[in-house]
């Protein structure tokens, strides 16, 4: 679990970044801060498309940009989602996200922090997001993987 330091700064790092998101359809902002083990911060916003299928979440934006840069292992990921006229409101990781997370993460121990603008939280662990989830370990034994 991270201590309440590291979550408050997840927090400010995801809110900073939340205000990069590039939301012209949906005008939704959310923002993400992901701590890899060895202490480093990748930060990421949603990116929205004219045709709507190929916009990018604010989750997936930081975990790609980390994995573009040779990471492999995290420890925790915090998100805020909305704000501009409601700073109480949380948005937890859509499934897709869930399932990115998945196949980088341990699900008994990867941390989620949804936080809100004012800056209160919740944790929960991606097992607790996404219960009897499909990842490599599937895949492991196979002749080709
Ligand atoms: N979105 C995120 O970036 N993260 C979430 O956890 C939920 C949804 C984005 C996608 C889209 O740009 C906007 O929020 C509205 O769905």
């Amino acid at each position: 679990m991270a201590d309440k330091e590291t979550a408050v700064m997840l927090i400010r790092e995801a809110q900073k970044a939340r205000e990069m998101a590039y939301v012209p359809y949906s005008h939704f902002r959310v923002g993400a801060a992901l701590l890899t083990e060895e202490g480093r911060v990748y930060t990421g916003c949603n990116i929205e498309n004219a045709a709507y299928g190929p916009s990018n979440c604010a989750e997936r934006t930081a975990f790609f940009k980390a994995v573009s840069e040779g990471e492999r292992s995290f420890r925790a990921i915090a998100v805020v989602g909305a704000g501009d006229t409601d700073q109480e409101k949380y948005a937890a990781p859509c499934g897709i996200c869930r399932q990115v997370m998945a196949e980088f993460c341990r699900p008994e121990e990867f941390e989620i922090i949804i936080a809100n603008m004012a800056g209160e939280y919740y944790t929960r662990t991606l097992g607790e997001l996404l219960p009897d989830g499909f990842g490599p370990a599937n895949l492991a034994g196979r002749p080709d993987v």
